[in-house]
């Protein structure tokens, strides 16, 4: 659906020409005095200088010009020369009407779909998930069900980090552990057990054993290193501890994901890149695009119109290992083959970001990718504790996500029952849908790129600017369809009428806001924008329910009207929330 905002505007436009102005002057914005206007329009002030006129006449001449007018009510000119502008509340009731009658609200598809990889998550495979792998799941999770809704085909590649040091590092202390296993045996012909040996938390005490040892003894650095070599070139043995490795982890993996409510269309990681490796490298070096700098093979990628530095990208180093830049470059190569993607949009820390500017520059350069294609990088800020530093357990160790998750549980589950008498497992299974909202919620409504301060009794509040408000108000408008469906009434076949109180049309100007809120969040990869849309819904809704006697009400049309917009206001949030990643209880 066009906007409510589009039809202003042309309305403006056409009264702009028609009182001999350029209609390109008729930009309409939400008012920033809500108190005298719902919309206004500066383009008086603007053409002041071209037209050599006051601001306020040529705001009266297009004010006298309005011929058409069905989204326009009042309107009217003030000094200097802003138009002011009230909506009329017979068209603002239709277009609520008219968004409800489409499949999506009123969502504006976009007109050229694009296929569109999300690379997120990025969990590094054996390492315990740590917060800042939250961060890329929440927003990557979001960013990908903002493209979707706007019409686009759009596929979440978790990336995983599976073929590193770390591998080496977990295969030389299970060596050093059970040196008999048939991996180590060089002369072993067999078939390898189907059975990994290790469990997932065994395996989660082999890596902090093993790095720490690595870090104080070079022998078993080397030994290390080495193992990583020999896993890389395809060592038979090895090989098969690294798909043990895969399995118990990946495992263990999705339900963790499946707890954050992230899902994950392809599960490939960097060492399905591994196979590309060598031909692109071939290619870089015969087409001349890669050149050798100290023995090791780089791309230059520094362009004439940077301000600072940006030195080259590495593709080998001098003893023929490869790189995290080589593996990106190289799954871009596999990503172009199997899935020819328009846009890949990588979630990950923003302290990577010179590294993305030199991939980026690098594909391109290098024909990778074609010039038109969007490489974009969302990097996200740190989760900091309440003392302003990067977030940690009150012992001050790494927080895992799982403790974390469970924390916030646990303070929910606290709030739920306080005062309460609710039943244990009623509570609990609520706890859980609360607190992701809680988590969730509190990482997005922060823009992306900024650090934030993670605080549990903030974002757990019922009150504010949190994932509990809103699902709160959503569970109150749950509630009162309920009582007037028990009352014997029928939610469909009801329709929106004009507003009669300011609370009331001020909660259908924010609903009728939804269309264009997720184009903006889509366009600027912005999932606060949704945020912030929301919780002005909210309390718009709020101030209408505390305003309003809804159910009380004894015109029928009315109520019936109030009911209706009531629904669209829950559609809208759940549809909100769920491209955030979570979801509303029935009661809470
Ligand atoms: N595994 C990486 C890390 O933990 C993140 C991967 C980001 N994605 C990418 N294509 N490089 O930092």
């Amino acid at each position: 659906m066009k906007k409510i905002i589009d039809y202003i505007e042309a309305e403006l436009g056409a009264a702009f020409e028609k009182a001999g102005y350029s209609r390109s002057l008729a930009k309409a914005a939400v008012s920033n005095r809500p108190d005298l206007c719902e919309y206004q329009c500066n383009g008086a002030m603007a053409g002041a200088k071209t037209y050599h006129k006051a601001p306020l006449m040529i705001a009266e001449d297009v004010i006298e010009s309005l011929t058409e007018r069905k989204y326009i009510g009042e309107i009217t000119a003030v000094k200097p020369g802003f138009i002011n502008i009230k909506l009329d509340k017979q068209a603002v009731a239709s277009y609520l009407n008219e968004m409800r009658g489409t499949e999506d609200l009123g969502i504006e598809k976009d007109k050229e779909p694009q296929i569109i990889m999300v690379d997120y998550g990025g969990p590094n495979v054996a390492k315990p998930l740590h917060v800042g792998h939250l961060r890329s799941a929440i927003i990557g999770e979001s960013v990908k069900r903002i493209a979707k809704k706007v019409g686009h085909k759009v596929l979440g590649d978790i990336h995983l980090g599976d073929w590193g040091y770390q591998m080496g590092l977990i295969i030389t202390e299970l060596k050093e552990r059970s040196p008999k296993l048939p991996y180590f045996d060089e002369a072993f012909e067999g078939e390898y057990p189907k059975e990994a040996p290790f469990t997932i938390s065994e395996l989660e005490e082999i890596y902090p054993t093993a790095s720490a040892k690595a870090k104080e003894d070079d022998g078993y650095r080397e030994n290390a290193l080495h193992a990583t070599y020999l896993l890389q070139n395809g060592h038979k043995g090895y090989t098969a501890v690294w798909k043990h490795i895969m399995k118990v982890s990946v495992t263990d993996l999705k339900k963790n994901y499946d707890n954050l409510n992230v899902e994950f269309d392809l599960w490939k990681g960097e060492s399905d890149a591994q196979s590309d490796i060598p031909d692109m490298i071939e290619r870089l070096k015969e087409d001349g695009f890669a050149r050798i700098d100290q023995g090791a093979l780089v791309i230059d990628v520094q362009e004439e119109s940077d301000t600072k530095e940006i030195p080259p990208c590495m593709v080998q180093k001098s003893d023929g290992a490869s790189l995290y830049g080589t593996t990106d470059l190289a799954t871009l190569v596999q990503r172009m083959r199997d899935y020819e993607p328009d846009k890949v949009i990588y979630v990950a820390d923003k302290r990577q970001e010179l590294h993305f500017v030199q991939v980026f520059r690098a594909a391109k350069k290098s024909g990778i990718v074609p010039q038109k294609m969007g490489l974009s990088f969302m990097g996200f800020g740190t989760m900091n504790g309440k003392d302003g530093k990067p977030f940690k357990t009150r012992e001050g160790g790494i927080m895992r996500l799982e403790n974390l998750i469970a924390d916030i549980e646990e303070e929910m589950y606290k709030k739920i029952t306080d005062n309460r008498t609710v039943e244990e497992a009623e509570a609990k299974a609520t706890a859980k849908i609360v607190g992701l909202a809680a988590i969730k919620y509190g990482d997005l409504s922060n823009q992306a790129s900024k650090d934030y301060v993670f605080d549990v009794d903030r974002f757990t509040s019922f009150e504010g600017n949190t994932g509990p408000y809103i699902l709160y108000t959503i569970v109150r408008i749950k509630s009162i369809l309920n009582k007037y469906t028990v009352e014997g009434n029928k939610l469909d076949g009801l329709c929106i009428a004009g507003a009669d109180s300011g609370g009331e049309k001020a909660l259908m100007l924010e609903a009728a806001k939804y269309n264009d809120v997720m184009t903006v969040a889509y366009e600027e990869l912005a999932p606060h924008k949704i945020c912030a849309y929301i919780y002005d819904l909210a309390n718009a809704f709020n101030r209408f329910y505390h305003e309003t006697k809804i159910l009380a009400q004894e015109d029928t049309k009315k109520k019936e009207s109030y009911i209706a917009l009531l629904i669209l206001v829950k559609e809208i949030l759940e549809a909100c929330i769920d491209v955030l990643g979570f979801e509303a209880p029935e009661r809470m």
